[in-house]
């Protein structure tokens, strides 16, 4: 099972997508991950290269020049990029469950027929929700739209904002009518040259190709026809992608998870003490059959999820649950990679510590762990009381 497991069936198409999204991952993603992971810079070749293999609108259809590839496909490529690089992985993630969805699914006849092309072939879309004063609490957001005429004018600051530093197409989640509370919440999409200042590029621990930005609106000037799915609608818009979001993060710490073990593993059967292979001792292989049993929980619980949402089953539950799970298993297989491989895995040159630096977002964006706790929570009162 090193690359899918014998349980879940997946079609002819989804096969030959995961075969050549690795093909990618592993030629072209590959030898930048150090560098980019270094200079904390996405590079450019790698966006482009993601725009010319058709996974920048991989559920998009042909007609808006997408691949017209299922959901499950869209987490087969999100959970590839992740085995070699989590922060192209989590860039086409975004720019795929949320922006690209976003527009296809809420988006009027002419809005889609205008950005799904541009958002499949060029340009880098992003998700702006959070602000400093409103994380888990999402629909507290201080940003203000007021209208003028045939133009709305956005003030205030988001924050945590994925892929921003390269976007050019923003979705902006801005309250127009306060006295409604989250009722208000629209959804704007915005463009780069309507004037959106980057305030800020954050430093962080991993996932350090991929931006993260404050971003300032200063009575931002967007048209009335940019709104997507109605006025007040917004909050609704922004938590039913987010239930779909999380299987995404769920397919990132899968792959992560994933690419941490492919690495380290095979060195304990190479590496030997006391004249034995290192993995071939109890201690360090029934560690490894754990993680292994790990990986295979989250695989079961991401497909799974991914398929109900498919089928149009019910799947917020579950979706909670996979990325939930998926945080945890991620953080406990890429920490344990590093010890397997011992000093070798410690230091920079084997890619395994940065997996495990890499993991640690997977318990804070797209709703924080107790967040899907606390929605994993709810289904079970609502079914037990
Ligand atoms: N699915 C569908 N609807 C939901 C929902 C869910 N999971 N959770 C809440 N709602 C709806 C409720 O039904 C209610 O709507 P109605 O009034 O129409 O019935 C409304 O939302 C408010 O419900 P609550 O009062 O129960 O919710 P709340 O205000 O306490 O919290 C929440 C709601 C903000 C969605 C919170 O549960 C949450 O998920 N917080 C995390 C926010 C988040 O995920 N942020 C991610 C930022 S984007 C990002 O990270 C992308 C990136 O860069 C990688």
């Amino acid at each position: 099972w090193r690359t899918i497991n014998s349980l879940h069936t997946f079609s002819e198409e989804e096969d030959l997508l995961r075969e050549s999204v690795k093909r990618f991952a592993e030629d072209v993603v590959g030898p930048k991950v150090r560098e980019m992971d270094e200079n904390e810079m996405m590079d450019p070749s790698v966006i482009n290269g993601l725009f010319e293999q058709g996974l920048m609108g991989i559920e998009t259809n042909a007609e808006h020049g997408g691949a017209e590839c299922s959901f499950t496909s869209a987490i087969i490529a999100i959970e590839e990029l992740a085995k070699v690089d989590p922060s192209v992985s989590v860039l086409c993630d975004v720019h795929n469950t949320l922006v690209n969805t976003v527009t296809r699914k809420y988006g009027t006849a002419e809005q889609q027929e205008r950005w799904l092309p541009q958002l499949a072939q060029s340009k880098l879309g992003s998700f702006c929700l959070s602000e400093p004063a409103s994380g888990s609490d999402a629909f507290a957001l201080q940003t203000r739209a007021i209208k003028d005429g045939s133009n709305w004018i956005i003030n205030g600051s988001k924050m945590w904002v994925t892929n921003s530093y390269e976007a050019e197409v923003f979705l902006v989640f801005a309250n127009i009518d306060p006295s409604k509370g989250y009722k208000g919440i629209t959804c704007f999409l915005v463009t780069k040259d309507m004037g959106i200042q980057i305030a800020k590029k954050e430093q962080k621990l991993g996932i350090r190709a991929s931006s993260t930005c404050m971003l300032n609106f200063d009575d931002l000037k967007v048209p009335a026809e940019n709104v997507i799915g109605g006025e007040g609608l917004g909050y609704k818009i922004a938590i039913e992608i987010l239930n779909e979001g999380r299987i995404g993060i769920a397919a990132q710490m899968l792959g992560l998870a994933q690419g941490a073990f492919n690495k380290a593993v095979p060195y304990t059967y190479e590496r030997k003490q006391f004249g034995q292979a290192v993995g071939t001792f109890q201690g360090m292989a029934f560690q490894i059959a754990q993680a292994a049993i790990d990986l295979e929980t989250v695989r079961l619980l991401t497909y799974n999820a991914a398929r109900r949402k498919e089928e149009g089953r019910s799947f917020t539950k579950e979706a909670a649950m996979a990325k939930y799970w998926a945080s945890v298993v991620a953080q406990r297989v890429s920490g344990q990679a590093i010890e397997w491989a011992g000093g070798v895995g410690f230091t920079r040159e084997t890619g395994i510590e940065k997996y495990w630096r890499d993991s640690k977002i997977g318990a804070i964006y797209e709703g924080t762990s107790n967040i899907q706790l606390q929605t994993i929570s709810k289904f079970i009162q609502k079914e037990y009381s």
